[in-house]
């Protein structure tokens, strides 16, 4: 069954019971303030880091599950009715309950008893804060006394001590009140230069900063006594955990209606003018105002929020023109449209930090991680695709290896993962590829770019590439194959791990260093972007680099011609006794998806029909209703010399599961092939908007795709986990926009290739490509799966299928007849 519908006017997913199966979420903050918002008003914020630098706690793994957030509770004076308007924490029973989450902000309405409330959640453009503005409506015939109480539980800043370290943190929370603003300022006495604010618009009747005084020692959020006693005890925080929380009285005539504006903020002050009055004997210091006072002046207003609101809209709609598309296939299009493309900014902002399912307290950027998701957002903004691309690179070693993840605030290469997983440094060429082939901008290449984040050996982006491009070839293995190194884009095929202690990391261990252990995912990598890099020389006169260049990316075909082929499909790789792996030989594991996918997308096979059988195969063993599993038979026991991949019970993750990232690898794969029904079907499968109804089965959000979906052997076959964070975003849209709709970036222009089903009888695609507009339609009459019989452009025929690059601001109409 549904939990909700699409509004695609108003680009919003709108749910209509807030019993979804599981906390539906939404992300508010585009820049560096970010907010996790979920339909009951669940989660929590933090400004850049989601471990350093986190405004409000969350308790992950809670139960009942999403308990803590931005909560309001309303009490009506009259007979002491006290309710969560937002549902959770109280599980009020209401009249009424809808939850909009749209682009950037969310709205939560409800009515109980004739008030109605609204509460509208976003983080405004430019600013260090999350915007609440409340309205409460009276409905009734009668008169109103409502007392609201606002509720949030503050981080002590980095959130991993904050869950861990309770003998020290019990003792140092610390507060200030001045009128209806709250400033939480622990270890801001000490090393911090940043404070945060709660703030409302209004006078109010009175506040809590201790959370035990506002809840009651064994209360939970569902059960705060202050809101039954409808009367706050002006608690300030000493120690243990400081919260924060307005008491507004509100009189409401029949009809009538009222807003707040509550503001959470982040705000910071140069370190000489932290103090309006130091901390003297006898007296604790008072902290500078001065950015707060400026903030909340900024949102003092409700139609100060609302202009805030309508800026943020603004942005995306013209974001979002970049790429539009029609069809009759609406589920398609909204995707497409918007979801997939707002996915792809969430995901190129957070990586895989902070999720319901990443805790914001373990891992940072990833290298090959964030590479990909350029993919699917450098179109929207190139720019900060350029800048990520340079802090990438910085985290590069001189021998073109890299470190795995580094951190979003100090830009530095985390250590405690490491590098040596060898497929990273292909990712980098991949990504400057897709920033220059959207973008034109070469000039990228002669930025000077440290390595290892050290300035004294920087050099150019280029010679960054150069090192990436060769790393596979030096670090090769018997049959000439890229050595795996401790895994390769699947974090599980550990191959050098061979551990045996519980809990030891299989990614960061590595018991036996075989120096055999090859992979063949990497090597169609490398034949799918080694191409690129030839390109790029060619482009900027590096003609010196191209034969070599080349032959090493020929040479890697051979190796897997001659050794990545088992007759019917790709082979995997070799372990550490340099055994197959993905072989019918092999008890479990005979068939990955990886391989196939991508030795297809670089084109291997295509000439002698070892592409069309290994999509073939991959159909024939992978293929489930829900997805591509990632490998069959699941692997039953735990094999040392595979690691973590094994250590999954069947059906789940990376063990058999429909891993949905390299699911369009497959669909990119068939339109090489020019199938299009069935690169169709491979992307509709995966593509939650077709299983809406199936909510109860799927759980996750039916806007946003999943990491992973149980595969056949699991229990639970077709439930998803995961939601949000996963490179499926970016893979998607690319498989969608560019290789089915067929609107593709290429050095040269937009090359239009579309490969669709041949019942889809046509559909128009808008792209905003280097400074031009481009009207696409596309006519199927003749009811085709691949093949432009002709292009008209501007009203004139068009030789060939590529569209010039004019840069003129100017709108061009292009008719695609397929045939
Ligand atoms: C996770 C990781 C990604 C990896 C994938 C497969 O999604 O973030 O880097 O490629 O798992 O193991
Ligand atoms: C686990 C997960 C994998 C993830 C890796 C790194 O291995 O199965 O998906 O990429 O952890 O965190």
């Amino acid at each position: 069954m549904q939990y909700g519908y699409f509004d695609d006017d108003a680009r919003e997913y709108v749910i209509t019971r807030p019993d979804t199966p599981y906390p539906w979420i939404n992300y508010l903050g585009c820049n560096d303030f970010y907010g996790l918002f979920s339909n009951t008003s669940g989660g929590y914020c933090f400004y850049r880091d989601a471990r350093m630098l986190r405004l409000t706690r969350y308790r992950y793994n809670n139960v009942p599950t999403d308990v803590g957030g931005r909560y309001f509770y309303l009490r009506d004076s009259k007979d002491g009715d006290v309710w969560s308007p937002s549902w959770m924490p109280m599980k009020s029973k209401l009249d009424r309950y809808e939850c909009r989450h749209g682009m950037g902000y969310s709205r939560i309405a409800s009515a109980r008893n004739g008030l109605c409330f609204s509460q509208t959640s976003f983080v405004p453009l430019g600013d260090k804060c999350e915007v609440h503005k409340v309205t409460l409506t009276n409905e009734s015939k009668a008169e109103k006394n409502i007392d609201i109480f606002s509720f949030i539980e503050f981080c002590l800043w980095n959130a991993n001590d904050d869950m861990t370290n309770f003998q020290r943190n019990f003792s140092i929370g610390e507060v200030e009140v001045h009128g209806s603003s709250i400033y939480h300022k622990t270890e801001y006495r000490e090393r911090r230069n940043h404070y945060a604010v709660w703030a409302v618009n209004e006078p109010v009747a009175g506040f809590d900063t201790d959370r035990q005084t506002f809840l009651g020692l064994y209360n939970g959020f569902d059960s705060p006594q202050v809101v039954f006693d409808g009367k706050s005890k002006n608690s300030v925080a000493s120690g243990w955990a400081p919260i924060g929380s307005h008491h507004i009285k509100v009189k409401l005539k029949a009809g009538e209606s009222k807003a707040y504006v509550f503001v959470l903020g982040f705000c910071e002050n140069p370190e000489d003018q932290k103090w309006e009055k130091p901390a003297a004997p006898g007296s604790a210091g008072v902290i500078n105002k001065k950015p707060a006072n400026a903030l909340l002046e900024k949102y003092s207003t409700a139609e100060a929020a609302d202009k805030a609101l309508a800026a943020l809209n603004e942005y995306w709609k013209n974001l979002l023109s970049k790429f539009t598309v029609d069809a009759e296939d609406k589920k398609m299009a909204r995707m497409a449209g918007i979801w997939n493309q707002y996915q792809c900014m969430v995901t190129f902002n957070m990586s895989r930090s902070a999720s319901y399912f990443e805790s914001g307290i373990g891992r940072g950027m990833g290298f090959r991680d964030s590479n990909q998701d350029l993919l699917g957002f450098v179109h929207l903004i190139p720019e900060r695709a350029r800048e990520r691309i340079l802090d990438i690179a910085a985290t590069q070693f001189p021998d073109g290896s890299a470190y795995h993840q580094y951190q979003p605030l100090t830009k530095r290469g985390n250590n405690d993962i490491g590098s040596g997983f060898n497929d990273d440094p292909l990712w980098l060429i991949f990504g400057v590829a897709s920033y220059i082939k959207e973008t034109g901008d070469y000039s990228i290449l002669d930025e000077k770019v440290p390595f290892d984040n050290n300035e004294a050996i920087a050099d150019t982006l280029f010679a960054h590439l150069k090192k990436s491009f060769y790393y596979p070839v030096l670090n090769a293995g018997p049959h000439g194959l890229p050595l795996i190194g401790r895994a390769d884009w699947n974090d599980c095929l550990n191959l050098n791990c061979f551990s045996k202690t519980p809990g030891e990391s299989f990614q960061t261990t590595a018991n036996y260093e075989s120096g055999v252990a090859e992979s063949i995912l990497i090597a169609a990598i490398f034949a799918f972007v080694g191409p690129d890099f030839v390109e790029i020389c060619k482009r900027t006169n590096r003609n010196e680099e191209v034969a070599a260049a080349e032959k090493a990316i020929a040479n890697m075909i051979d190796a897997v011609n001659k050794h990545g082929w088992d007759g019917d499909w790709f082979l995997r790789a070799y372990d550490a006794h340099g055994k197959k792996i993905g072989s019918k030989e092999c008890e479990d594991g005979k068939i990955y998806i990886e391989s196939n996918g991508f030795s297809v997308m670089a084109g291997i096979g295509l000439e002698d029909g070892r592409a069309a059988k290994a999509l073939d195969s991959v159909k024939e063993h992978l293929d489930s209703p829900y997805g591509i599993v990632l490998l069959q038979p699941a692997y039953k026991d735990y094999h040392i010399e595979l690691g973590e991949v094994s250590s999954y019970p069947p059906g789940y993750k990376e063990n058999a599961g429909i891993f949905c990232h390299n699911n369009p690898w497959v669909t990119i794969a068939e339109t090489k092939l020019g199938r299009g029904t069935r690169a169709f079907e491979t992307y509709t499968k995966i593509c939650p908007a077709y299983r809406e109804d199936d909510s109860d089965l799927r759980r996750m959000e039916p806007y946003v795709y999943a990491q992973m979906v149980a595969g056949k052997d699991a229990v639970n076959h077709g439930e998803a986990k995961n939601s949000w964070l996963t490179g499926t975003a970016a893979w998607t849209f690319v498989s969608i926009t560019q290789y089915i709709l067929g609107v593709r970036p290429v050095f040269d222009g937009l090359l239009i290739d579309p490969c669709i089903p041949s019942s889809m009888k046509g559909y128009s695609v808008t792209r905003h490509f280097r400074g031009a507009d481009y009207h696409v339609k596309v006519d199927n009459s003749a009811g085709v799966e691949k093949g432009v019989k002709s292009v008209t452009l501007d009203g004139k025929p068009l030789d060939g299928n590529l569209l010039p690059v004019f840069g003129d601001g100017k709108v061009h109409q292009v008719v695609v007849v397929m045939g």
